[in-house]
């Protein structure tokens, strides 16, 4: 080998090794909420309906679920223990899975900082709905999709429930984009 292309190849193994050390370093330990709070934008967020012991119906944003089968479709989404909701969903044993559009940021706001407990939430965020098929949860005007889900199974996760819900009817507004927080 010549000695400039000897020269070359040194260099070059020298700049690739160092790189190495360089992204090593890079990567640090850190306390788990903050490394979390940096992954997990940009996130979909969804709005869960269920029902109140007294008939009426509330609202509850959410951003940990997920499809769990395509056949039957289902869908987890996963509540805390203090929630509004989880009394709710263990009470009645349905949900409407709601993905918002883009018209629905205030209402994401709304149902994710204020309690079912305290507030009729689909009153103060003016939400227009109509009843569903399944057990008549309302289907959200404004979404993008809403998925009728029964409840069929259910795993505590700390200081969550996860319930796994079976979609039994499925909505579309063609027209509406999707809303996610960046
Ligand atoms: C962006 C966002 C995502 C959230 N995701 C969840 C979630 O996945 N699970 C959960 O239990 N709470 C979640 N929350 C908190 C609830 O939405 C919030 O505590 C709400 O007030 C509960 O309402 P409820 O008491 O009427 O059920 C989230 C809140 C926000 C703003």
């Amino acid at each position: 080998m010549h000695k400039k292309a000897l020269v070359m190849r040194t260099k070059r193994f020298i700049l690739l090794d160092i790189s190495k050390y360089f992204r090593r370093e890079m990567m640090k330990q850190i306390e788990m909420s903050k490394a979390y709070m940096k992954a997990r934008l940009p996130s979909k967020g969804v709005l869960i309906v269920s029902q109140k012991p007294d008939g009426n119906h509330n609202l509850m944003t959410a951003e940990w679920f997920m499809r769990t089968s395509i056949d039957p479709p289902m869908f987890a989404i996963s509540v805390g223990h203090s929630r509004y909701t989880h009394d709710c969903l263990m009470d009645f044993r349905y949900f409407n899975l709601v993905f918002p559009s883009k018209e629905m940021k205030d209402l994401m706001a709304l149902a994710g900082s204020n309690s079912g407990r305290d507030m009729d939430k689909f009153t103060a965020g003016d939400v227009e709905h109509f009843p569903g098929k399944l057990r008549k949860l309302p289907v959200l005007k404004d979404a993008l999709a809403c998925f009728e889900c029964e409840i069929t199974s259910q795993i505590k996760s700390g200081d969550h429930s996860i319930f796994i819900g079976q979609v039994r009817h499925s909505w579309l507004n063609n027209d509406k984009e999707l809303f996610y927080y960046s």
